[in-house]
């Protein structure tokens, strides 16, 4: 059993329920923080861990927003998923925000879902002068529905910690092709054009060398734009909802440092088997 984890220690991928793991870390410690997680949590868990934001007065402890309550009470008044949806998350995130730098940003992953409510949460948690940017990643595989547009995108909010501080660094992001290279210079077209808010990117391939076979593994690109931009090398990144370690891989071969969470065993052993296999060193 490794020692209580600090800012010097080794990359570590720890097997827990994340609330728990992670409440031992120390403040301001994570440069990025990157959230996956379920949709389908349970009623059960959900409804122990709301408290533990919460200070005697009831108001969220923490964050920023002064009308929180009122308006996470409107919204779970008309959807009881999301209400159990979020109360699962909501500690999770106060615990995301007291760990981040003050240079330092927020990625959570969403699907059209939650994704609306989320961001009106977040809003008033972080403080709406830190939302930073709301990316879809779009991609184009698998069944499409014939009675309604196909959902093919997933949403992820960006938030920072303090917009005055925040670090983003666009010139170390990997470039992509432009859409109408006959358009611009055959400079341009050499260099490849910054990514903007909407992300084309494949899913991980099936047959591809990068799958694990965890069933909800998110493809290395997209986490490897988020490091690139908002930590430099060395700094430390957190998942506490790592399932087959996609963001411990993309850190590592930008040589940044990470923490994975995850309380499957099933996916700890696909993130050591990952990690083993690309050299990558951890505890
Ligand atoms: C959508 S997956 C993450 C996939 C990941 N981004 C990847 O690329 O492989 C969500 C993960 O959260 C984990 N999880 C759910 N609830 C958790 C909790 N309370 N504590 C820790 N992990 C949790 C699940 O085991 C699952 O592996």
């Amino acid at each position: 059993m490794p020692a209580a984890w600090t800012p010097t220690s080794a990359n570590r991928v720890i097997q827990g329920d994340n609330l728990a793991v992670v409440s031992a870390l120390p403040d301001g410690a994570f440069t990025a923080v990157y959230l996956d997680p379920p949709f389908n949590t349970g009623r059960s868990q959900s409804r122990q861990s709301t408290t533990s934001v919460r200070s005697v007065t009831g108001a969220i402890t923490g964050f920023k927003g002064q009308q929180y309550d009122r308006i996470r009470g409107d919204l779970m008044s008309y959807d009881d998923r999301f209400e159990d949806y979020w109360s699962f998350l909501e500690p999770r995130l106060a615990e995301a925000w007291r760990l981040l730098s003050d240079d330092g940003t927020l990625y959570l992953h969403l699907d059209y879902r939650e994704a609306h409510y989320a961001k009106v949460l977040l809003d008033a948690l972080f403080g709406r002068e830190c939302f930073l940017n709301e990316i879809i990643w779009a991609y184009d595989y698998g069944a499409k529905s014939k009675s309604r547009w196909p959902a093919k995108h997933d949403t992820i909010l960006v938030y920072v910690r303090n917009p005055a501080k925040y670090h983003f660094d666009s010139a170390e992001v990997d470039r992509e092709p432009y859409m109408a290279p006959g358009l611009v210079t055959p400079e341009k077209v050499a260099k490849g054009k910054l990514p903007t808010d909407v992300w084309w990117h494949t899913i991980v391939s099936p047959t591809g060398k990068e799958k694990t076979g965890y069933p909800t593994q998110k493809p290395e690109g997209i986490l490897r734009r988020m490091i690139q931009a908002s930590t430099r090398e060395g700094d430390w990144v957190l998942d506490f909802f790592a399932g087959s370690g996609t963001t411990g891989a993309a850190a590592a071969s930008l040589r940044r440092r990470f923490v994975l969470v995850d309380e499957s065993p099933d996916a700890v052993a696909v993130i050591r088997k990952r990690l083993d296999k690309a050299g990558v060193a951890f505890e």
